[in-house]
């Protein structure tokens, strides 16, 4: 990374004279994608995101996103603020973001999702991390979600029914917790997801054919929907930093 072009374009000749197998060499380096500087400021936030989903500003449940909803309060953190209005349609007014690029697991490749969070768990908040298909629905990965059950929740969908998916007791909640999930390929079609929480590897699960399918990056403050009704009025935040992805495709 240190090396200019100019330096390889040199070099190589050289180093594949003196050494016997150069692509051995040459391994490749991680790419990151989403730097962890991403929430630094309104105007990073912006380059690498957009807000409400890729869709519009509504999904499953009873919150409308509205983009002065998903703000960066203090320097690193984006804070996702559900605010209860009473609206028939949508009783509360909340944020939601979603990257700008789309990501895939090319063949031989991987993708590493991570970031911090604090999430609500209360019956009727539904934060959620979750990777969802550009082209269909499935695929979905929730690399993260909450449903309102004092659980975390880690998910993965062959299709809409065939869906491997694990609750676990999420500690201290208004703690920040590290998430992290690696994306491999494991035989040129399907991809193996690893979910880790604080560090410690909780479950593997297996995503049918995602290898080569692009993928939405989502982070949302949903509410009631799956997480139970009725939600709580008043607010309710959700934090995320150190977010990053990293690229691991050849
Ligand atoms: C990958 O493995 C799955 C079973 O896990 C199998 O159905 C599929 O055919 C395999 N694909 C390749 C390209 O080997
Ligand atoms: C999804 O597909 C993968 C790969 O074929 C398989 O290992 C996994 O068991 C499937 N999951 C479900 C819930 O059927």
């Amino acid at each position: 990374m240190m090396y200019s072009s100019t330096f390889f374009l040199a070099t190589l000749p050289y180093l594949a004279l003196a050494l016997p197998s150069p692509e051995n060499q040459f391994t490749k380096r991680d790419s990151i994608l989403i730097p962890k500087s991403c929430f630094d400021s309104t105007s990073s936030l912006a380059e690498y995101f957009n807000y409400n989903y890729p869709w519009g500003d509504t999904h499953n449940g009873a919150a409308i996103m509205k983009s002065s909803n998903a703000v960066i309060k203090t320097a690193g953190t984006l804070t996702l603020e559900a605010v209860y209005t009473g609206a028939s349609d949508y009783a509360w007014d909340s944020g939601t973001v979603y990257a700008k690029q789309h990501f895939t697991v090319t063949k031989s490749g991987g993708l590493d999702f991570t970031a911090d969070f604090i999430a609500p768990v209360a019956k009727g908040t539904w934060p959620a991390f979750w990777l969802n298909g550009v082209n269909s629905w499935p695929p979905e990965v929730d690399i993260a979600e909450w449903m309102g059950t004092g659980d975390i929740s880690f998910n993965t969908f062959n299709t809409s029914s065939a869906v491997e998916a694990l609750n676990v007791k999420y500690p201290s909640p208004t703690e920040f917790h590290t998430v992290l999930a690696e994306l491999r390929d494991e035989n040129g079609s399907d991809v193996k997801v690893n979910f880790y929480l604080d560090g410690t590897l909780v479950t593997t699960q297996y995503a049918k054919g995602l290898v080569g399918q692009p993928l939405e990056l989502i982070i949302d403050l949903q509410m009631e929907g799956s997480s139970g009704s009725p939600g709580p009025t008043g607010t309710t935040l959700y934090e995320i930093k150190n977010l990053e992805v990293v690229s691991k495709n050849p």
